[in-house]
C-alpha cells in the first residue's frame, strides 16, 4: 500500500461525508499492520455534539472488528463546495483517540492537499501534496494507557 493510494482511500470515504450542517467533508484511511484498511468519514447530528469526525469513523470500524495494530492514517477535508482541497489536520480529540492504539513515534499521519476533486476516481499522483508527520509531533507530551498502569 502506496502513501498515494492510502490518500485514495480517503478521498473515497470523503465521498460518505453526512454533513448538512457544516458542509466539511474529511474522509480517513486507517491502515492495519495487516495490511487492511478502515475508511472512515465524518457523521454530523442535528444534536452537534454527537457529531463523529472521520478518523474515530475509522478507528472505530477497526477496533469493532477486532483490529487494533495499526501503521498510518490518511486524512482529506475541506468544505463541499471547494474544488480544491486544502490540508486538513485532525483535531485534538481524534488525535488523542489515536493515542491509545499506536506507538507515538512510528504512527504515521498522511495529510494530502489535493488540487481537484471533482472525479476522485481519477485522481493522478501528481495532483496530490502529503505532508507526513508522526503521532507524537501531532501531540507532543500525550497521555496514554501507559500513564495508568499501576
Ligand atoms: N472533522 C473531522 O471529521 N475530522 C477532524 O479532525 C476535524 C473535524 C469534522 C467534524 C465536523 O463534521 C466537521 O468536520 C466540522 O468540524
Amino acid at each position: 500500500m502506496t502513501d498515494f493510494q492510502l490518500i485514495k482511500l480517503a478521498l473515497e470515504a470523503r465521498e460518505m461525508a453526512y454533513t448538512p450542517y457544516s458542509h466539511h467533508k474529511v474522509g480517513a484511511a486507517l491502515l492495519c499492520s495487516d495490511g487492511t484498511v478502515f475508511k472512515g468519514c465524518n457523521i454530523e447530528n442535528a444534536g452537534y455534539t454527537p457529531t463523529n469526525c472521520a478518523e474515530r469513523t475509522a478507528v472505530f470500524k477497526a477496533v469493532s472488528e477486532g483490529k487494533k495494530d495499526f501503521e498510518a492514517i490518511a486524512i482529506v477535508g475541506g468544505m463541499d463546495n471547494l474544488k480544491s482541497l486544502p490540508l486538513c489536520a485532525p483535531c485534538g480529540v481524534c488525535r488523542q483517540v489515536l493515542r491509545e492504539f499506536v506507538a507515538p513515534e512510528k504512527f504515521k499521519v498522511l495529510l494530502a492537499e489535493v488540487e481537484d476533486v471533482s472525479n476522485v476516481s481519477t485522481i493522478e499522483e501528481t495532483s496530490v501534496k502529503i505532508t507526513t508527520m508522526t503521532l507524537s509531533e501531532l501531540l507532543p507530551l500525550g497521555f496514554g494507557p501507559e500513564n495508568l498502569v499501576l
